[in-house]
Order: C-alpha cells, then sequence, then structure tokens
C-alpha cells in the first residue's frame, strides 16, 4: 500500500468492526482523548469534560460505554487512558479530522471550518477521505496550481461568476 493511503488501516478496520456501536459523540471522545494522551500519559474525567464542554456526568457514562467496548482503560479516580484497539481507532479519527480541516482550509479560511469539520468528518466515506487525502497531497507539492486557484476565486467573486 503506498504512502497515499492512511497510515492507520488498523484503526479503520477496528472503526468499521465498531461502526454500530460507536455514535458521533463516542467518535469525537475517543479522537480528544487521543489527542490528548499524545502529550499525556492518561487523563481524568474532569480534564475531558472541560475539553469537550460537557458536563463530568455525561463524561462518566460515555466513558463507561467505552470500557464496556474495550476501548479505553478507566481507573480510580477518574483516570482515563485508552486501550490498544482504543488507540488505533483514536489514530484513524484523528488523521480523518486533520485531512478534512486541511482540505476546507485550501478552500477558505472561514471561522466556521472548525465547527463544519467536526460535522463532516462523522458522515464522510473511507473511500472519498482517501481520494481527499491524496488531493491534499498533489496541491501541497504544487503551490503554484493554488496560487492560481486563489487568483481564479478572487475574480470569480468579483465577477460574481461571469
Ligand atoms: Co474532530
Amino acid at each position: 500500500m503506498g504512502e497515499a493511503k492512511f497510515h492507520t488501516v488498523r484503526g479503520y478496520q477496528l472503526l468499521e468492526q465498531n461502526k454500530k456501536l460507536l455514535t458521533p459523540a463516542m467518535e469525537d471522545y475517543l479522537e480528544m482523548i487521543y489527542r490528548y494522551s499524545l502529550a499525556e500519559d492518561y487523563l481524568r474525567v474532569n480534564t475531558l469534560s472541560e475539553l469537550l464542554n460537557v458536563q463530568a456526568s455525561s463524561v462518566t457514562k460515555m466513558i463507561q460505554k467505552l470500557h464496556e467496548l474495550g476501548l479505553i482503560h478507566y481507573r480510580k479516580y477518574g483516570i482515563i487512558s485508552l486501550t490498544e484497539n482504543g488507540r488505533e481507532i483514536g489514530q484513524y479519527l484523528l488523521e480523518r479530522h486533520n485531512v478534512l480541516e486541511k482540505f476546507l482550509r485550501m478552500l477558505s479560511n472561514d471561522d466556521s471550518l472548525l465547527i463544519e469539520t467536526e460535522l463532516i468528518e462523522h458522515s464522510i466515506s473511507p473511500e472519498t477521505l482517501d481520494n481527499i487525502k491524496v488531493f491534499n497531497e498533489y496541491l501541497s507539492r504544487k503551490p503554484e496550481i493554488m496560487e492560481d486557484f486563489q487568483a481564479f476565486k478572487t475574480a470569480y467573486y468579483r465577477n460574481d461568476g461571469a
């Protein structure tokens, strides 16, 4: 499999296996826990509740579900960490987020991009995501095409598409 494919094939397979069990909210939790785990060894329910801007009681419920799916360890004092499978899925989810965000940022610098990324990431197919990743890669190697696009876009809006 070439460089263009996701490095997180295992994470994708695990996500597919758990597809019917993982809601968009659960995906958001795993993505956030993984993001945080890149810098810290574990996190607490309270921290996660702040990061996701949800009540600690909701976090506790969600953590129990993820624990039942074998995706996280949940220890005393509200300490959370990812299992091997949870880590694989989280890595895939973060990469999925980053690929989409990068793509949308090439189209515009709008503030709403992050919100849109959060909405789109849960519904995009893996095939389209792979294609977007290749497209991002292509454009990043050909800056002249992006420059031409930006000029075209500016002219297009100025002339109302005419
Ligand atoms: Co996200």
